[in-house]
């Protein structure tokens, strides 16, 4: 039996309550690096998530930020991310989602996104399209960039690498309408996907981060490629340019 959406929207709703739960409580905050946080809520739900999936296909690979590689088959694979938006959460600002992501033989097959504060599940199916709850996605049809809102993050080591984002998003800032910094990688994809923003890069991301969300902006008939250009972003370096059919190539030529 292969995974289906069910499955996976009952599974984000879970590991969202456990997350909503803890919003507004003390945390253990522990250091992955200087600024790179996990909390005791990272792992909780990273474990609810874990145990399901092995529950039901015991036999799949699952990639997971907090840990690490579960060997499986190498066809089926799962990409979660438990608590996406981490340094917000510790800070008690409610923007964060839950992030599953499946893929067979390399091709993202399914996505979710959830939202438990404001209770929004943003889904993907391979060939079938997105939908919020139950709403067909489609991304925005803005063409110009001075009319566009873009949406970008940077990696948790911008004080020590070159590659820190900072030049694209002064260039960005001055050719569009506004550059968020929304602090969820899969809620950026998300809001593409539907329509809310217009485009979103960021440099150097994690699988797990990005699986779902691309798939999401592809089905709402958006465009998703790595910096390079590559269509395939489950390899590294992991970064993403995601836009509307107009936007997407216009951002790939002005990102570096
Ligand atoms: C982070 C968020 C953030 C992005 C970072 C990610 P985390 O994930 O998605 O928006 O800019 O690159 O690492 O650590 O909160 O799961
Ligand atoms: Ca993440
Ligand atoms: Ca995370």
């Amino acid at each position: 039996m292969a995974p289906t959406l069910f499955e996976l929207k009952s599974w984000a709703i879970q590991a969202g309550k456990i997350l909503r739960a803890g919003v507004g409580q003390e945390h253990v905050i522990l250091h992955k690096g200087t600024v790179n946080l996990v909390t005791e809520m990272d792992q909780r739900s990273e474990d609810f998530l874990v145990k399901e999936i092995r529950q039901h296909y015991p036999n799949h690979r699952i990639v997971t930020e907090e840990s690490g590689l579960l060997e499986g088959l190498d066809t089926n694979c799962w990409y979660i991310d438990p608590l996406d938006g981490t340094t917000n959460y510790a800070h008690g600002l409610p923007i964060f989602s839950v992030s599953i992501g499946y893929a067979e033989h390399g091709q993202m097959k399914l996505g979710v996104v959830y939202d438990p504060m404001q209770d929004e599940m943003f889904c993907a199916e391979q060939g079938g399209g997105a939908w919020l709850d139950d709403q067909p996605l489609h991304v925005s049809v803005i063409s110009e960039l001075l009319q566009s809102l873009l949406v970008t993050g940077f990696p948790y080591d911008l004080l020590d690498t070159p590659q820190n984002n900072l030049e694209n998003f002064t260039l960005l800032s001055r050719m569009s309408q506004g550059v968020r910094r929304l602090g969820s990688a899969a809620l950026d994809l998300s809001y593409v996907a539907a329509g809310r923003l217009d485009g979103y890069w960021e440099v150097r991301l994690s699988p797990w981060d990005l699986a779902a969300g691309a798939l999401m902006v592809r089905e709402a008939g958006g465009v998703v490629t790595s910096l390079s250009g590559s269509p395939d972003l489950l390899q590294p370096p992991y970064s993403i340019v995601a836009g509307n059919p107009y936007l997407q190539p216009e951002l790939l030529k002005l990102l570096k």
